[in-house]
C-alpha cells in the first residue's frame, strides 16, 4: 500500500544541509501496525511527514497505493492526504476558537456538515473519553484532553492511513493505554494501516512492525512477518480479539 525506496530528506537552512533521511526502504500493508523508535532528531517526524504526502523526499521513491508521489500534482497530493490519511501530530494543531466537536469536525468542512456527522464526532469524542467536553475549546482542556481530540480528528475520516506522532505523549498511561484501544480497535474493524512514533514501547504487540531509526536510516526492522508478505495483523484481530491491550510486560518477538 505503502512504498517507500531510499527515501532522502535534506533541509536547507541557511545555507547549511540536514541530512534528516538518508536512505529509508519500508513497505507497509493494509492493515500494518508499524511502530518508529529512535532517538531525538533521528528523522522520525520527517519519514512520517513524507508517508503523508506532507512533503516530498528529497530524492527516492515513495508509492501511495501504488501511485509514485513524484508523478502526482501537489493538488493530487492534497487530495489524496485529505481523504486517506489522519495525522496525530506532536503538537495537537487544534483551532483554539472552535470547539472540540467542530475541531473534530474540520476535516470535512469543504463539504458541509450533516446532523449525522455531527452525531459521529460527538460519538469519537465519547470513545476517547470527552463526552462532557464537546463544547469546551482547546484553552479549556487539559493537554491530555486537546490531544485525544486530536486523535478523534484524526479518525473522523476513516483513513487508510493513520500516521501517529507522539500519540500518547501527553496522557497518563492509563489513558495512554485507553486511546490505543480505539487505534487498535479501528485497526482491526476497518484494516487501517498505522504507523506511530512513540518512546513508550509497552503498547506494542508482538504481531506489529518495529521500524528502529538512528541518524536518518532504518537500523532494524522486526515484524512477526517478512516485509512484503502481507501482515496478519490487522486480520487477526478482526477475527476475534477486540480491542484489548497487552499487558505492558509483553515484549516485541524478534523474527527476522
Ligand atoms: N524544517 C526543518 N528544517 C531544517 N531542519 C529540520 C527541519 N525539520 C527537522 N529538521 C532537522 O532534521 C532532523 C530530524 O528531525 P525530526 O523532526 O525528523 O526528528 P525526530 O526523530 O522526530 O526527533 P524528536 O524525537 O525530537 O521529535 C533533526 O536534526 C532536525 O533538527
Ligand atoms: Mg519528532
Amino acid at each position: 500500500m505503502i512504498e517507500a525506496q531510499g527515501l532522502e530528506k535534506t533541509y536547507r537552512l541557511g545555507g547549511r544541509e540536514v541530512r534528516a533521511l538518508r536512505g529509508v526502504d519500508l513497505r507497509l500493508d493494509r492493515g500494518e501496525f508499524a511502530f518508529v523508535l529512535g532517538p531525538s532528531g533521528s528523522g522520525k517526524s520527517t519519514l512520517l511527514h513524507l508517508l503523508g504526502a506532507l512533503d516530498r523526499p528529497s530524492s527516492g521513491k515513495l508509492l501511495l497505493d501504488g501511485r509514485e508521489t513524484a508523478r502526482m500534482t501537489d493538488a493530487e497530493l492534497t487530495d489524496f492526504r485529505r481523504r486517506h490519511v489522519g495525522f496525530i501530530f506532536q503538537s495537537f494543531n487544534l483551532l483554539p476558537n472552535l470547539t472540540a466537536l467542530d475541531n473534530v469536525l474540520v476535516p470535512s468542512l469543504p463539504r458541509g456538515i450533516s446532523a449525522e456527522a455531527r452525531r459521529r464526532a460527538a460519538e469519537l469524542l465519547e470513545r476517547v473519553g470527552l463526552a462532557e467536553r464537546l463544547d469546551h475549546r482547546p484553552n479549556e482542556l487539559s493537554g491530555g484532553e486537546q490531544q485525544r481530540v486530536a486523535v478523534a480528528r484524526a479518525l473522523f475520516k476513516q483513513p487508510m492511513l493513520v500516521l501517529a506522532d507522539e500519540p500518547t505523549g501527553e496522557l497518563d498511561h492509563d489513558t495512554g493505554r485507553e486511546v490505543f484501544g480505539y487505534l487498535r480497535a479501528l485497526n482491526a474493524e476497518r484494516q487501517t494501516t498505522f504507523v506511530v512514533v512513540t518512546h513508550d514501547t509497552t503498547y506494542q504487540r508482538p504481531e506489529d512492525t518495529v521500524y528502529r531509526i538512528r541518524d536518518g536510516r532504518i537500523v532494524e526492522r522486526t515484524s512477526s512477518t517478512p516485509a512484503g508478505a502481507g501482515t496478519g495483523a490487522g486480520r487477526e484481530a478482526a477475527a476475534g480479539a477486540e480491542a484489548t491491550l497487552v499487558p505492558a510486560s509483553a515484549s516485541v518477538r524478534l523474527v527476522p
